[in-house]
C-alpha cells in the first residue's frame, strides 16, 4: 500500500535520508527502529508531505504522491499521530478530537462510539481542556484525534515515549485490535524494543540517515537490532 522508495532529505546543506526506502501493508506493522537523530522522524515528514524530499518517490496503492500536500495525503487516508503528541492545550478532547474532520467529508464528519471504546478515558474527560490532561492521557487523545480520519495508514512516532507503564498497556491493546481488524497499514516508530517487537510484523533500522537492517520480525536478529538501538 505504501512504498517510499529511494528517498534522499536534506535540510538546508545537511543530508538527513539517504537512499530510504520502505513499504507497509494493509493489517501489517511495520516497526521503525533506531536511535535518537538517526531520521526517522524525517522520513515519517517525507511520507505525510510535511517535509520535502530531494529525490525517490512516495507511492501509495501505486500512486505517486511525493508531490502531494500534507492536507491532501490525509485526505487519502494517511493519519500521523506525531512525536511528542501535539495536543492543542486550550481545546476540549472533543474539540481535539473534532480537529481530525479536516480530511473528512463533510458527510463524514463523526466521532465514532469506537473511539471512546479504545479509550474510555477520552469519553470521561470529553469537555476537559487537552492541556489539563497527563501526557499518557494526551498520547492516547493524539492517536483517538488520528483515529477520527478513520485511516488508511497509522503512523504513530514514538508513541510511547515519557508514558507511564499502565498507558503504555492500554496503547498497545488498542495497536493490537486496530491490527487485528485488519483495514489500515500500521507505521510504528520506536526505540521501546520489546514494545515494537511483541507488536510488529517487519521492522526496518535506521541509523545515520540509511536503513541497516530489515526485514520480518519473526527472523530478526535480536542482538544484531539491539546494538542499534543502545548508545
Ligand atoms: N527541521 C529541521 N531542520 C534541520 N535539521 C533537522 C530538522 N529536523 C531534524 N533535523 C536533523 O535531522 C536529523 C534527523 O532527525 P530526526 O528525523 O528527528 O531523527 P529521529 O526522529 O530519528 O530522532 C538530526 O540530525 C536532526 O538534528
Ligand atoms: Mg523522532
Amino acid at each position: 500500500m505504501l512504498s517510499a522508495k529511494n528517498i534522499d532529505l536534506h535540510y538546508g546543506a545537511s543530508q538527513a535520508l539517504e537512499n530510504v526506502s520502505l513499504e507497509a501493508a494493509k493489517g501489517e506493522i511495520t516497526c521503525i527502529l533506531g536511535r535518537n537523530g538517526v531520521g526517522k522522524t524525517s522520513l515519517m515528514q517525507a511520507v505525510t508531505g510535511r517535509q520535502g524530499i530531494t529525490s525517490g518517490s512516495v507511492e501509495w496503492n501505486g500512486r505517486d504522491i511525493s508531490k502531494l500536500s500534507a492536507a491532501d495525503r490525509a485526505r487519502l487516508g494517511i493519519a500521523y499521530v506525531p512525536q511528542g503528541r501535539q495536543i492543542f492545550s486550550q481545546l476540549t478532547v472533543l474539540e481535539n478530537l473534532k480537529t481530525g474532520f479536516a480530511a473528512l467529508p463533510r458527510g463524514e464528519r463523526k466521532v465514532n462510539d469506537e473511539i471512546f471504546d479504545l479509550f474510555p478515558v477520552l469519553r470521561k474527560m470529553l469537555h476537559r481542556r487537552g492541556g489539563d490532561l497527563s501526557g499518557g492521557q494526551q498520547q492516547q487523545l493524539s492517536i483517538g484525534r488520528a483515529l477520527v480520519m478513520k485511516p488508511k495508514l497509522l503512523i504513530l512516532d514514538e508513541p510511547t515515549e515519557g508514558i507511564q507503564p499502565s498507558i503504555i498497556k492500554d496503547i498497545h491493546n488498542v495497536i493490537s485490535i486496530l491490527r487485528q481488524q485488519g483495514e489500515m497499514a500500521i507505521i510504528l516508530v520506536e526505540q521501546y524494543f520489546e514494545f515494537a517487537r511483541d507488536l510488529g510484523d517487519k521492522y526496518a533500522v535506521m541509523d545515520r540517515g540509511v536503513v541497516t537492517l530489515s526485514g520480518d520480525i519473526k527472523s530478526m536478529d535480536e542482538q544484531a537490532v539491539r546494538k542499534f538501538l543502545t548508545v
